[in-house]
């Protein structure tokens, strides 16, 4: 019989998203008059339609594909030049990022994952708390951990505790760190890191050999100029940083499935015999191993988000999920709760009610208000007595969730 990886076991409940999903299908089942009046604010999902110029570009790849002379068939894994080129011009222009330097994929979630494949074992892995939940479970699955204790926490991940106090930016800790996952603009807390901060990571990283896992998915919501919105704005990253970034909530690609990761040929690791080894290097051996590449149509598509039209069209899309957020953290503040977020990121990050923990703030949200919110507690246990709203809904949805939270808390 074939064994498995055990690794697996060590994982606590599902997933939180699908989690979720299923505690608001059993509601549902059980209470078939209130089902059609449910709002959803939980997962981070685009709901606006795709950019007119992104539609107009993927219909294009397809035609080409309908045609002999224009087919195309297995692209370069690492992604076709043209959309490489164009996010380099357009998101890395002046901070010495080259096109084969980006390797487009089908998504951050599976980036940030995948990524683990050319770390060794071993490695002295940051992460904050509360976390986005892929950071932490790809590391149970690859056996980087051990058990979990009863908070949720797995022995062997240093935990990097973000609070009201610290507004939930971890500062660099004493003791040193192979590898550390910074998320900016956060989720689940839509903190952002000043460039001060970054800077401090950044020197922490140079002066301690650490590895920094950028996660800038949410980037394009940055609306504070002074804010960075790549870690290699700060000097001495491009030795010492990877970046992740998505389509998914910028171009409203989260069903289109489109991300790349930018890892400069000057990150190294140590290979067992301490020679030091470009990251770049063994990522490109795993893409190409492991990945054919996204879909032809698909790059095209996103190539249009950087079109004159497509950036227009993109930057509507922020504004409108940017009105979302400044109405539900306005209205979360006017009731009294603790608000982080919603500024510079589509998420808000509420404090519960007093005398509730945040899975008693979802099921009340749920059963009294039709409305899913995420659990603060599901990023971590640094997020207990929390709950995250997503802004990411029509505005009539945002409008009538303020209404039914300030019937629900007032
Ligand atoms: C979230 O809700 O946190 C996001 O949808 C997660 C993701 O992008 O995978």
């Amino acid at each position: 019989m074939a064994t498995i990886n055990s690794n697996f076991l060590k994982l606590k409940a599902g997933y939180l998203f699908p989690e979720i999903a299923r505690r608001v299908k059993a509601y549902s089942e059980a209470n078939p008059d209130k089902a059609g009046r449910i709002i959803r604010c939980g997962i981070g999902d685009v709901t606006e339609a795709l950019p007119p110029a992104v539609v107009k570009a993927m219909h294009e790849g397809v035609d080409e594909l309908a045609n002999r002379s224009t087919f195309h068939g297995y692209g370069p894994e690492q992604g076709y030049e043209f959309l490489r080129q164009a996010i380099v011009d357009n998101q890395f222009a002046n901070l010495g990022i080259e096109a084969d330097e980006v390797f487009i994929s089908d998504g951050s979630k599976c980036d940030t994952g995948n990524i683990l494949d050319i770390f060794g074992k071993g490695n002295r892995t940051g992460i904050t708390d509360p976390v986005y939940p892929v950071y932490v479970d790809t590391n149970v699955m690859a056996g980087n951990t051990g058990d979990a204790n009863d908070n949720g926490a797995y022995e062997g991940l240093v935990y990097l505790e973000c609070n009201a106090a610290n507004g939930f930016v971890a500062a660099p800790p004493c003791d040193k760190l192979d590898l550390v996952y910074l998320c900016f603009p956060n989720n689940p807390t839509g903190a952002v890191a000043t460039r001060e901060q970054l800077e401090a990571w950044v020197k922490y990283a140079q002066e301690n050999d650490t590895i920094i896992l950028f996660d800038a998915a949410y980037e394009a919501f940055i609306q504070d100029s002074s804010i960075p919105r790549s870690i290699f704005e700060i000097e001495g990253a491009r030795d010492v940083a990877i970046e992740f970034r998505s389509f998914s909530k910028n171009g409203g690609f989260t069903g289109v499935r489109c991300a790349y990761v930018v890892i400069p040929k000057t990150v190294t690791g140590k290979s067992e015999s301490g020679e030091r080894i470009p990251l770049h290097r063994l990522w490109s051996r795993r893409h190409s191993t492991k990945f054919n590449g996204a879909s032809y149509p698909v790059q095209k598509a996103a190539a249009a988000v950087f079109s004159t039209e497509g950036k227009e069209q993109v930057a509507a899309l922020i504004e409108h999920y940017m009105g979302n957020a400044k109405l539900l953290r306005e209205t979360a503040q006017a009731l009294g709760l603790q608000v982080f977020g919603g500024v510079n990121a589509p998420y808000v990050w509420v404090g519960c009610p007093a005398g509730l923990t945040s899975w008693d703030m979802f099921d009340k949200m749920l059963e009294e208000a039709q409305v899913v919110i995420t659990p603060g507690s599901g990023f971590g246990a640094a997020g207990e007595g929390w709950f995250r709203i997503s802004a990411f809904n029509s505005r009539a949805n945002v409008e009538e969730v303020c209404s039914r939270l300030k019937a629900l808390v007032s």
